[in-house]
């Protein structure tokens, strides 16, 4: 079983970020914590825990003595290699923070460094510099993590190679072990504070190649290096229960979401938008995800018309065909490539 627990507080709103986050509703931490505590020991687990992911919003950004309550319940429950990541932000993830939640048992840190360029940082509306990164990245191997990822964001107006190279130059210096590199997407409404390169597919290859060199190799379409358990749950499909208020879990065929609004949640955390998923949803999914991630497609999942298409792509050499399942060598084409198999 996996499990994703969303906190939906930030010390700043980054213009950029559709993500359900606040940074206006700090008074209500404590109401939180207990509704969200309540709706975590409402659940009888019959399955071992393997992964739990503490998401947001950011989570370091409220007392790490708030999850207290919540690891103490989890904590008979977990397997003995349970992943349990948390994210974080540079500015807030400071010792005390980290070492605290090392000992309830986090293994995996999960930082937002979004660049380490002082401009593209402002540009980006984040309130840490890239000192307070490295020094972050420092604090959490004192604490104890072993396991760090750090995500950076590219795309906008003003990446170029050059830029990127000297991304990839930190990135390289702080020794972690996993990247999450996304290409800056923006909901309309934001598109007016902040411009990006819209489809700069060189630059992404570049980005891409200039990781691989480093050691970190691509495993998903935004994602290098030693591979996150939990997220390769989410492409497989896996069941999970999701947590919190804008958290998202599913069960079966049924996907659910907590209230998109904080006082709604906490006055009633049991309350969730229900979708009903059919086996044809779960299938196309397991398309669309595996062609994004090194999972890619068992063949029984594909209609008999897309089994067709796929052959021709596997002639092309654009897909490859191995033990039943077919394989995506270049993840920046699954869109393309899902859209093309999907065609009627
Ligand atoms: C929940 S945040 C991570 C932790 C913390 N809130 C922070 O930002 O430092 C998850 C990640 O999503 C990415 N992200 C957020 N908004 C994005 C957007 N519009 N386009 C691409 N990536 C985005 C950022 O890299 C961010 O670090
Ligand atoms: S990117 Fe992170 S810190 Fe910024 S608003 Fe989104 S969740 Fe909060």
């Amino acid at each position: 079983m996996h499990i994703y627990i969303h906190i939906p507080f930030c010390e700043s709103k980054c213009p950029y970020c559709a993500f359900g986050s606040h940074s206006d509703q700090f008074a209500i931490t404590k109401e939180y914590f207990k509704a969200l505590t309540k709706e975590i020991k409402n659940i009888k687990f019959n399955d071992k825990i393997s992964t739990i992911f503490i998401g947001g919003g950011t989570p370091s950004s409220v007392d790490a003595r708030l999850y207290d309550e919540i690891f103490e319940y989890l904590r008979p429950n977990l397997n003995n290699d349970c992943e349990i990541t948390s994210e974080a932000n540079p500015n807030s993830a400071n010792l005390k923070w980290l070492n605290h939640m090392r000992e309830l048992g986090v293994n995996r840190l999960s930082l937002g460094a979004q660049s380490f360029n002082e401009k593209k940082l402002k540009f980006l509306g984040r309130i840490h510099n890239s000192k307070r990164v490295f020094k972050a990245v420092e604090d959490a191997k004192i604490a104890g993590f072993k396991n760090i990822n750090v995500d950076i964001m590219y795309g906008t107006k003003l990446d170029t190679k050059a830029l990127i190279s000297s991304e990839i130059q930190a990135l390289k210096e702080l020794e972690i072990t996993h990247i999450s590199a996304y290409s800056l997407m923006l909901e309309s409404e934001f598109s007016s504070k902040i411009s990006y390169q819209k489809d700069s597919p060189i630059l992404a290859k570049y980005l891409i190649n200039s990781l691989e060199n480093i050691g970190f190799n691509q495993y998903e379409i935004s994602n290098f290096g030693q591979i996150c358990k939990h997220n390769l749950s989410y492409w497989q499909g896996d069941d999970y229960y999701g947590f919190g208020a804008y958290a998202v879990g599913t069960i079966g065929l049924k996907r659910y979401k907590g209230a998109t609004n904080l006082k709604n949640y906490i006055a009633n955390p049991f309350k969730k938008s229900i979708e009903k998923l059919s086996l044809e949803d779960k299938r196309s999914e397991r398309v669309f995800l595996g062609l994004r991630s090194i999972i890619g497609v068992s063949l029984s999942d594909l209609s008999s018309n897309m089994q067709k298409t796929a052959e021709i792509l596997i002639k092309e050499r654009k897909l490859i065909l191995k033990n039943g399942r077919i394989y995506n060598p270049n993840f920046l084409l699954a869109d393309e490539i899902y859209l093309y198999l999907s065609q009627p």
